[in-house]
């Protein structure tokens, strides 16, 4: 089906970025009025809203009781890079490549940790690599959602429920949206800006028992920075788990976070969130079932993520460009979304196939999207006359 002639119907929010996200729907800065700004973090005051934060996380996100919530700098690279460094070394570890996310994390343990027992299990944009060929007698670093090319992990069944290594698992397009199987992950992070439509600040490092075992257990040849020690003298410094964290954190971004947090609680907690993602996939696998000229880069319906929607063009006019040529194929039909103000930040990531790349995640609206996917009928036909 193509549509030349304008849409008639705009989406009421135009922001479909996969970081940062849309705000959630009724968002306003009057909502963070209750920040304590100009106060100590380590007032009471604080200290109350970044446990608030904490206890609320586990309570949207069913984190289990024993797993401990820690709130930690630099957003997520922040949580995962602090996992990464004080965990890894101890045993081999395998690392689960498919995109670029992955790909930095890979990079990171053997070009800077430069661990000699790696195995870098690798698949193309819009596979996955073998799961069955994970040894969880190793530690496992993979990302659960690949922001970059739309294809998650369908679930938590191919990891050992006995496993002797541990799972580290970077989660931020996927927390809130999709179903974490907490059993068998040992670290999980994420940020707040993505599914939640949170500002990005600091990060989230979720602990299991075994991965506290580890760090009270083992300690890295290298050094670590203040802003990675997790330990004191052996210990767990429980602190951070707590709200006590280790450097300041802004607290109108902790506000932020609190109001998402209640938004999140008031529609009906995670299964109301992951089916807002699942719905607003919905409406872009019913249009791209009926356009010809588009279709999912990920490859494998059971591994397609309800938040990363990353598409490629099909077009027999456009597949037949070279590689350049299609990506500014690509580029033009975003740039005439961007143009319009109907559609905000939908190009693919730099270092992915070209394409578009749609923020489905829990605040975003389905009568949105399916606005959006009528001018995206509109900006290919447009641009394929300029061809
Ligand atoms: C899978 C994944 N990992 C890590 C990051 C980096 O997150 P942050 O910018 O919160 O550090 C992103 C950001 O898009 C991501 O999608």
């Amino acid at each position: 089906m193509s549509n030349t002639t304008t849409p008639a119907l705009r989406p009421n929010n135009s922001l479909f970025s996969s970081g940062p996200c849309s705000k959630r729907p009724g968002w306003s800065l009057d909502n963070l009025s209750d920040a304590p700004l100009g106060r100590s973090h380590r007032a009471k005051i604080g200290k109350a809203k970044l446990k608030a934060a904490i206890d609320q996380t586990r309570e949207i996100l069913g984190v289990p009781d024993d797993y401990r919530i820690g709130i930690v700098p630099a957003s997520d690279t922040g949580a995962v890079e602090m996992a990464l460094w004080s965990i890894l070394g101890a045993r081999g570890t395998d690392i689960l490549v498919w995109e670029s996310f992955g790909a930095g994390w890979a990079t990171d343990v053997v070009k800077q940790l430069k661990l000699d027992d790696v195995r870098v299990m690798e698949a193309e944009y819009g596979d996955l690599p073998d799961l069955g060929a994970v040894d969880f007698s190793r530690d496992v670093v993979f990302t659960w959602n690949g922001t970059t090319s739309g294809v998650c992990v369908p679930n938590g069944d191919w990891i050992a429920a006995d496993r002797e290594g541990l799972t580290i698992c970077d989660a931020t397009s996927a927390a809130f949206a999709q179903d974490l199987d907490w059993d068998k992950l040992d670290v999980v992070t994420y940020s707040w800006q993505k599914v939640l439509g949170g500002e990005a600040a600091h990060g989230m490092l979720i602990l299991s028992p075994r991965a506290v075992e580890r760090l009270e257990s083992y300690t890295p040849a290298w050094p670590l920075p203040k802003i990675f020690r997790l330990t004191k003298g052996g210990k767990l410094i429980e602190g951070v788990f707590v709200g006590e964290t280790i450097n300041t954190p802004s607290m109108l971004c902790v506000e932020d976070y609190l109001d998402a947090l209640a938004w999140a609680k008031e529609i009906g907690g995670l299964d109301a969130l992951m089916n807002r993602a699942n719905s607003n996939l919905a409406v872009l696998e019913t249009w791209a079932d009926k356009t010809s000229w588009v279709d999912f880069l990920a490859k494998d319906k059971a591994n397609r993520s309800n938040t990363s929607v990353c598409m490629t063009i099909v077009d027999e006019a456009v597949v037949a460009l070279d590689a350049d040529l299609q990506a500014k194929f690509a580029k033009g039909l975003v740039s005439r979304l961007e143009k319009e103000g109907v559609a905000f930040d939908i190009g693919a990531y730099r270092d992915a196939p070209s394409g578009l790349r749609i923020w489905a995640g829990a605040t975003i609206e389905a009568s949105d999207l399916e606005a959006l996917t009528a001018w995206l009928d509109w900006a290919f036909e447009a641009e394929k006359a300029a061809l």
